[in-house]
């Protein structure tokens, strides 16, 4: 039977999140005094062999991001640090609970992370609906800049850093970092294409490092305790902690932080309370909406980023939706389909249709239509093509839902 090991979420619900004094007297803001006195070179080797990587759903090593942004652009006159905290990934409300429940861990972490890249401004692009979320860290930032940890010659350094919290206005695109920035511009929320990186040409054309809430919350702790401490959690290419959002047909739904590599049925079983009433098994959806559906074959195996990948399944953002028997695979891979249906930008031709398509023959679906079995092929393929096709990853991600519920669920759907 596992048991949660809080390191991110230590301090929730221990803590006053709205008191800075709170926060120090847990030894908060100690790790930003030590990276103060280690060169921004050092901070990213401890990150590099900490191994951590990005939680938005990536999983990018931070360390390396961190390189290439510190090395972008040599003659630029400025650099960011951009906080993605859109958190708009269905399923997903981890980035939430670090924001209302510890804001300065994630504040901390982003200062070092400033100072890792040379970075002097900052922004938070907030989820507009999580009006908790921008009412703490606004309270922390303003106690931060009272503290002298943000602002001009931080701590007595030559260290200065400014930030400030720009909301989103409900646009899951925008959780993208390159449409991230052109909104942070003050533009549509429209992608860019890649490369250039934001590494090297970023927010208002400058090297620019855009970073998870999750994520920028590890940083303070391996500053603090260091590389090997951080390593005996996790696994050797997964090392550290996540937290899982998990919801829908489990008995105790909610945010739980575990060792990377714990199964699905630990997840389940030990920490989310079980199925609900005892119901049976079917199927969960990882990763939100751009993740993928497993069956009750892959209870056991390891909830890693590589090891999910070698099995075609995502780790992602670290959504959970669980689904009993009974339940419809066919419901949930329409809603996502209508999701992306909706948060298309319009801007590139395979996604604008493509995702309308889709919708339209999974209703057909439904309705009878005689070829299901060649309709489900003329679906993945078609997805297949609007992966290979589309501007941004927006239009390549229906592929994953569509093609594990296909992989499972075929004959269901
Ligand atoms: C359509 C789309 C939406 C995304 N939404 C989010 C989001 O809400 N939050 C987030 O952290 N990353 C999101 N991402 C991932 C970001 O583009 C990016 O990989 C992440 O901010 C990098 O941070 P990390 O390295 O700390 O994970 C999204 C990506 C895509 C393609
Ligand atoms: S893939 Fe979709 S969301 Fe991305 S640019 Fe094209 S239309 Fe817009």
């Amino acid at each position: 039977m596992i048991q949660e090991t809080r390191v991110i979420l230590k301090n929730a619900g221990q803590n006053n999140p709205e008191s800075i004094e709170d926060y120090m007297a847990a030894g908060g803001y100690e790790a930003l005094r030590k990276a103060l006195s280690i060169k921004p070179a050092g901070i990213i080797d401890e990150l590099l062999e900490a191994g951590l990587r990005g939680r938005g759903g990536a999983g990018f090593s931070t360390g390396m991001k961190q390189q290439f942004t510190s090395k972008g652009c040599q003659d630029c006159p400025q650099r960011y640090v951009v906080v993605n905290a859109d958190e708009g990934e269905p399923g997903t409300f981890k980035d939430r609970v670090i924001m209302e429940e510890d804001p300065h861990l994630y504040l901390e972490g982003t200062i070092i992370a400033a100072y890792a890249i040379q970075a002097t401004k900052g922004y938070i692009y907030i989820r507009g609906e999580y009006t908790d979320s921008i009412y703490k860290t606004q309270k922390a930032i303003n106690d931060a800049y009272e503290k002298g940890f943000l602002g001009e010659s931080i701590m007595g350094s030559e260290f200065d850093f400014d930030v400030e919290i720009k909301p989103g206005a409900g646009s899951y695109l925008c959780g993208e970092e390159l449409t991230m920035l052109e909104s942070l511009e003050g533009k549509r929320g429209n992608p860019r294409i890649k490369p250039p990186f934001p590494a090297e040409k970023g927010l208002f054309g400058m090297p620019t490092l855009v970073n998870n809430v999750e994520t920028l919350a590890n940083i303070p702790v391996i500053i603090s305790r260091g590389k090997d401490w951080y390593r005996q959690y996790g696994t050797e290419r997964s090392p550290g902690t996540k937290i899982f959002s998990i919801s829908g047909q489990v008995n105790k739904p909610g945010n739980y932080e575990v060792e990377l590599g714990v199964t699905l049925r630990q997840l389940i079983d030990d920490l989310a309370g079980g199925m609900k009433d005892g119901k049976t098994f079917k199927a969960a959806l990882l990763g939100g909406a751009a993740g993928t559906f497993v069956d009750a074959g892959m209870l056991d195996e390891k909830m890693t980023y590589d090891n999910l990948r070698e099995k075609d399944a995502t780790l992602g953002s670290g959504a959970v939706i669980v689904l009993a028997e009974g339940d419809s695979v066919y419901d949930i891979l329409q809603n996502c389909l209508r999701f992306f249906r909706h948060e298309s930008c319009g801007k590139c031709v395979p996604c604008r249709v493509g995702t309308s398509l889709l919708v339209r023959k999974g209703v057909e679906l439904r309705n009878g239509n005689p070829g299901k079995m060649l309709m489900l092929q003329e679906m993945e393929k078609e997805a297949e093509l609007m992966a290979q096709t589309s501007l941004c990853p927006l239009g390549q991600s229906p592929i994953l839902p569509l093609k594990s519920a296909i992989r499972y669920f075929a004959k269901e759907l």
